[in-house]
């Protein structure tokens, strides 16, 4: 072990004071401190009675450390195996923090429909988030605001801006397809070769030039080439584990988010200036438009660097999820290409135009595409983005004794202090609820009496308990086994543009190529945040792929 100068000089000047064999001794206590500390840590979790009330504790050796590296590096196995041996309540530590997991629908149910005296997201996320998308909105406000905010935000997700969207995302992704020189070969289009491409950067480009050409507006597209990208860049390294734990630490990476943080706020106030003074070029649809002259209802308007915040915030939260998901649903497909190929067959049948070309689908008509909506309903099964939901405790909460019951006179309960999760992640693979849990099996969700249909029913806005949280009515949905939106008041706002938008982006690409990934789908990576959280192992995943543009040709070649 290593001490620092200082601390050696002060042992050392503590030798003058101190008889040698006391210096020793002391020496020595120093130096064993953390072996005394793991000692001491394993015999109170052997010795010590646990108290009834209080869940399961995962055993760890390192204090404060707790089960941070089995957890991070692969929650759902970890959490898994903590359930196998504690069931669905239990606590892990997790650098300091006591984190207790309710998992399965109750679980989920507990943790997302818990009531905002007892359980806060703004108190959980806050620290990382706030840094990030700047002050007064979504985690740096009372949940009431947060509430209202959101229904600002559904303004610019009205279905006539989702129709506006179809055409500007499709525009977006073929420009990238014939641009992009990854795809030369298609570009080209030789039919006799095969390219490669790294699937989790491409689908990282066309996310954020497809949100920056829609939601965000004319102005950041039109950066989007030059400053805009690496203030995006700077901003995403402050959404790492390493932030989640430590919110400031003096490293350059935190410096770097703080002046990009600044610099992007000033970009989206000034576009907001310049179209109240009416000197914007801006004449489509978009969330900036749709969030000026918002009023909140005590009657104060949303004020510009609120806005700008609100769009930060709506880069972000749409940024690594849906490009995650394109990621893995292109993946699979490369991996499945009868998959592919059927998805290939219902785009001919839908939108074939007499002189054999493909059109554009309707907002409507792509919301009813049977093979598509299971691609994406699969791959959002299987790799739901954010796999863990996490709320702080603000006040000593029941574990409700369909949950826990540890006896007929007592309860778990989970003290104030402490964080409850939940992980819609591990119901969406459960053995026990869904048959062939770990394949990716897109059919599973056209079978009317299947477990995936019935799950649906549960979450969708269409069906089951509706709660209006202040921002309309949404399905309850907080005990469903599928939930890759969330539930409950914190329920995504964004579901139906990602629908739209991976929608397009995976018709578009599979009209497009056909693609092959000779090794298999590679198993996820979560060392990082977000997309990380749920990403490709592999940082450079290839896809092998023909380019032959599908409506030209029917020669499919195989690699
Ligand atoms: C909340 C997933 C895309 C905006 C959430 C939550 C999840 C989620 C799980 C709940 C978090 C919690 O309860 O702590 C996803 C997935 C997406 C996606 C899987 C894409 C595949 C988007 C997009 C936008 C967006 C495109 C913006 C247009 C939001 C907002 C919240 C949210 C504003 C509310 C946060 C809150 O109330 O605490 N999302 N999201 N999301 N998401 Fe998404």
């Amino acid at each position: 072990m290593g001490l620092g100068l200082d601390s050696s000089a002060y042992l050392l000047e503590a030798q003058r004071y101190l008889p040698d064999s006391a210096f020793r001794l002391a020496l020595l206590a120093f130096i064993n401190i953390p072996v005394i500390a793991v000692v001491l840590n394993v015999l109170r979790q052997l010795l010590l009675p646990r108290n009834p009330s209080s869940p399961p504790e995962v055993f760890h050796l390192i204090p404060f450390v707790g089960s941070a590296p089995g957890y991070g590096n692969d929650p759902i196995a970890f959490l898994e195996s903590c359930r196998k041996k504690h069931g669905d309540v239990f606590t892990f530590t997790l650098l300091g923090r006591k984190m207790t997991v309710a998992l399965g629908s109750a679980g989920n149910n507990f943790v997302l429909g818990g009531k905002v005296a007892y359980l806060s997201a703004e108190d959980a996320y806050t620290h990382l988030t706030t840094p990030v998308f700047g002050k007064d909105v979504v985690y740096d406000c009372p949940n009431e605001k947060l509430m209202e905010q959101k229904k600002f935000i559904k303004f610019g997700l009205s279905m006539d801006n989702m129709r506006a969207y179809v055409g500007m995302i499709e525009n977006e992704v073929s420009r990238f397809l014939r641009k992009e020189p990854s795809f030369r070969i298609f570009q080209m289009n030789d039919i006799n070769e095969w390219g490669q491409f790294d699937v989790l950067k491409v689908t990282q480009e066309i996310t954020i030039l497809t949100a920056s050409r829609t939601l965000q507006g004319k102005e950041v597209r039109a950066n989007m080439d030059a400053t805009f990208a690496q203030l995006f860049t700077d901003l995403d390294g402050g959404f790492t584990p390493l932030n989640f734990m430590f919110p400031n630490l003096p490293l350059e990476s935190y410096r770097k988010r703080d002046r990009a943080q600044k610099k992007m706020a000033e970009f989206y106030i000034n576009i907001v200036k310049a179209r109240k003074e009416g000197t914007s070029m801006n004449d489509e649809p978009d969330m900036i438009s749709a969030l000026m002259g918002q009023t909140y209802r005590n009657g104060t308007q949303l004020p510009d660097h609120e806005i700008a915040h609100i769009m930060i915030a709506l880069l972000m939260a749409g940024q690594h999820t849906s490009s995650a998901t394109a990621a893995w649903a292109l993946l699979h497909l490369a991996d499945k290409p009868d998959v592919a190929e059927e998805l290939y067959q219902e785009q001919i049948e839908q939108f074939s135009n007499p002189d054999g070309s493909l059109r554009l689908p309707t907002y409507e008509e792509l919301k009813s595409l049977p093979i598509l909506d299971s691609v994406i309903r699969e791959t959002l099964r299987m790799h739901p983005p954010i796999h863990s939901i996490i709320r702080y405790v603000r006040d000593d909460f029941v574990v409700p004794g369909t949950l826990s019951a540890p006896s007929k006179d007592s309860q778990y309960v989970v003290p104030k202090g402490h964080y409850v999760l939940a992980s819609p992640a591990v119901s969406q693979v459960d053995k026990m609820l869904w048959l062939q849990s770990e394949e990716w099996i897109p059919s599973r969700w056209t079978d009317p009496e299947g477990q995936a249909q019935k799950a649906f029913k549960q979450y969708s806005d269409e069906n089951g308990e509706k709660i209006d949280y202040g921002f309309g009515a949404v399905s309850k949905g907080t005990e469903s086994p599928y939930q890759p939106f969330g539930a409950g008041r914190h329920r995504c706002i964004g579901e139906q543009f990602a629908y739209l938008q991976l929608g397009i982006v995976i018709s578009t690409v599979v009209r497009s190529i056909e693609m092959r990934i000779p090794g298999g789908v590679p198993p996820p990576n979560y060392h990082v945040c977000f997309d990380r959280l749920t990403s490709i192992r592999n940082t450079n995943p290839s896809v092998d792929h023909d380019y032959t543009p599908k409506a030209a040709s029917d020669d499919h070649i195989s690699p």
